[in-house]
Parts: C-alpha cells; sequence; structure tokens
C-alpha cells in the first residue's frame, strides 16, 4: 500500500471489520495458526533515559528500582524453560550496570539451554550489539516509537533520533531478528505520521512490530494526556500484518491493559505472538512503564495454562517451536 491508501484506510472508520477480517486472513496464509510464546524477563527497571512518556523514566524518584543477579534472571529462565517456552526475552531500562562482558556472559548461561534469546535493552553501540551478537543473542526489540522526528525530539529528551535509527541499521547489519514499532495516541502524533511508522518498518524489512496505545503515566509529565484509541493502534497493528505478511506480531500487553480481551481480538486482527510476563512476581509492580499493566499477579503456570485454552477456543495452538520469522 501506498502512504495515501494507508491514510485513507486509518482515517476511515467504517471499513474496520474488513480491515481486520483481512490482516486476519493475511496472518493465517502467512503464519499459519500457531501462536509464538515469548516468555518475558524484565531484570531491571532503572534507566538512564527520561522518555517523556514512561513510568521508568530516570527522573521519577518513586519508582523502587531494582536490578536482578544473573542468578536470580536464570531462575526466571529456568522457570520459563520448564513450561515449555522457546524464546527468552530479556528486557529492562537502559542500565548501564549491565556493561558489555556481564551482559555477555548472561547471554551465554541462557543460550546453554534450547531457546533463542530476544534482548530489549534500549541503544547501545555497534560493538556492544556485535558483542551479545556473539555471545548468541538471536533477536533484538527497539521500538522506533515514532517516526516523526520532531514528535520523537519532544517525546525524548536528550535523546538523538537518528541515534535510535543507527541502532536498528546496526541490528540488520549484525545479523539479528530486528523487532521495532511505535506507540500509538502520543499527544501531537498525526495519522499522516502512523502512516510513516508503517512505511518504515516495511522500508527496514522488520522482523517483528510490537504496537501498543500510549497510556498515560501518573508521574510523567504526560499524566493529563489523553489514553490512546485501542481500535486505531489495531488499525495500525492490522495494517503492518497487511504490509508485512510473514513477520511477527504480538498482541501487545498494552492492548489487554485498555481493553478487556484485547489480546484475543487483537490475535484475531493479524497478531501472533504473545509475551506472557514471566518476571518474578516481587518485581512486576516495580517495572510499571505504565499503570494497570495487565497480568501483573498471574502465576506463570496458570496465565500459561489459562492462555492455552483460550487460543484453542479462537483455533489457534502454541507452537513448539522457536518461532523464527518465516521464509526468510
Ligand atoms: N504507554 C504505552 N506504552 C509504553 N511504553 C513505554 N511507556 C508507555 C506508556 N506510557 C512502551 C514503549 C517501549 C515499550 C517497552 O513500552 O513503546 O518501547
Amino acid at each position: 500500500m501506498n502512504k495515501q491508501e494507508i491514510i485513507e484506510i486509518l482515517s476511515d472508520n467504517t471499513k474496520n471489520d474488513w480491515l481486520f477480517n483481512k490482516a486476519d486472513k493475511v496472518r493465517r496464509a502467512n503464519v499459519g495458526d500457531e501462536i509464538h510464546l515469548r516468555a518475558l524477563i524484565e531484570f531491571s527497571n532503572i534507566c538512564k533515559r527520561q522518555c517523556q512518556y514512561c513510568g521508568l523514566r530516570s527522573p521519577n524518584k518513586e519508582v523502587e528500582r531494582y536490578r536482578l543477579s544473573k542468578a536470580e534472571i536464570l531462575s526466571s529462565v529456568q522457570s520459563a524453560v520448564n513450561l515449555g517456552y522457546k524464546t527468552i526475552v530479556l528486557q529492562s531500562g537502559e542500565d548501564d550496570n549491565y556493561y558489555s562482558d556481564k551482559m555477555c556472559d548472561i547471554i551465554k548461561e541462557i543460550k546453554n539451554y534450547d531457546v533463542a534469546l530476544t534482548l530489549s535493552t534500549g541503544e547501545k553501540s555497534f560493538d556492544e550489539y556485535k558483542a551479545y551478537k556473539e555471545a548468541g543473542a538471536d533477536r533484538f526489540l527497539l521500538r522506533i516509537e515514532t517516526t516523526d522526528k520532531k514528535l520523537y525530539e519532544q517525546m525524548h529528551p536528550h535523546a538523538s533520533f537518528e541515534n535510535r535509527i543507527r541502532c536498528l541499521q546496526d541490528l540488520k547489519t549484525l545479523g539479528y531478528e530486528v523487532g521495532t514499532g511505535c506507540l500509538v495516541g502520543l499527544p501531537n502524533q498525526t495519522i499522516e505520521s502512523l502512516a510513516d511508522d508503517i512505511l518504515f518498518f516495511k522500508e527496514i524489512d522488520a522482523d517483528m512490530i510490537g504496537i501498543g496505545p500510549f497510556i498515560p503515566h501518573p508521574q510523567t509529565p504526560l499524566k493529563d494526556t489523553a489514553q490512546g484509541d485501542f481500535w486505531l493502534a489495531l488499525k495500525v497493528m492490522a495494517l503492518t500484518r497487511i504490509n508485512l505478511p510473514n513477520i511477527n506480531i504480538p498482541a501487545t500487553t498494552a492492548m489487554e491493559t485498555i481493553l478487556p480481551n484485547g489480546r484475543i481480538i487483537a490475535l484475531q486482527s493479524g497478531a501472533n505472538v504473545v509475551m506472557p510476563n514471566v518476571s518474578i512476581i516481587d518485581c512486576r509492580p516495580k517495572y510499571e512503564i505504565y499503570p494497570n499493566k495487565a497480568g501483573i499477579n498471574d502465576d506463570i503456570k496458570l496465565y500459561r495454562e489459562q492462555l492455552e485454552e483460550k487460543l484453542h477456543s479462537i483455533g489457534r495452538t502454541i507452537s513448539k517451536e522457536k518461532g523464527f520469522r518465516k521464509g526468510k
């Protein structure tokens, strides 16, 4: 689709059912009915950045900060592996405590298990990304958040849009599967820029795209801003599926947070991935990027069983594979 076509669909709410059905068909034809589960471990909420929307931004002094040791991380990995997870996602704030060698040591230990490993630890140097890759990391998630440079700069004080792009390019060059994505509903975000976001995903040939509505956090400068619209976020996701047919697309936690059943709706509108939180239960409330995050009290075993049942009820099954991008 070209930009104009995308804008037309995003601006017209009379054809939403058609769009969601079409994305669901494209999903089924290209990546099938299997859902890939990714076990998410939030291993540090310490962050040096100041993203205006995020509850973990460094100026937020009300967060009780934590960082997990290698042993604690590995214990969560072990529990996830025992439950059958085939991908581990390590996510954190931008925490320099996990310098390159320390991170590589953790990566190597995790790769002793038969799992794919995704990192989501923010902007690093080429050399650092290279070291992680050589240590065994398979994938990296780094959302562009928005491709509108002006908005990007408003939302990310002291950060550089160009560096964000550089990171994504480096990750591609190094042979990672690269995940990116955007927020939907940021203040001053336009439909045009959302169309550009989708075209950007295509242009960089992203392997995974995560899209979520913006949810205002009370301890951030955006606390009084309106929440992003679930249906608009879903439309951006569905259009992403149609334009990048064989990639992996998660039904994001933010979608589940603002609409009960949002995750299932997303899985029926183009998504094929779920990322259950397997972090130690005490840490979860402290990893509050936005409020009322879905799933923070779920027991990981029970959650997986219930999810499996729900997925079966909509005709889907849990994959036993690592779930790399199809046809690459
Ligand atoms: N609302 C929704 N999503 C958010 N993120 C950060 N803060 C918020 C918020 N307030 C998303 C960002 C980031 C991902 C880990 O969480 O897109 O990339």
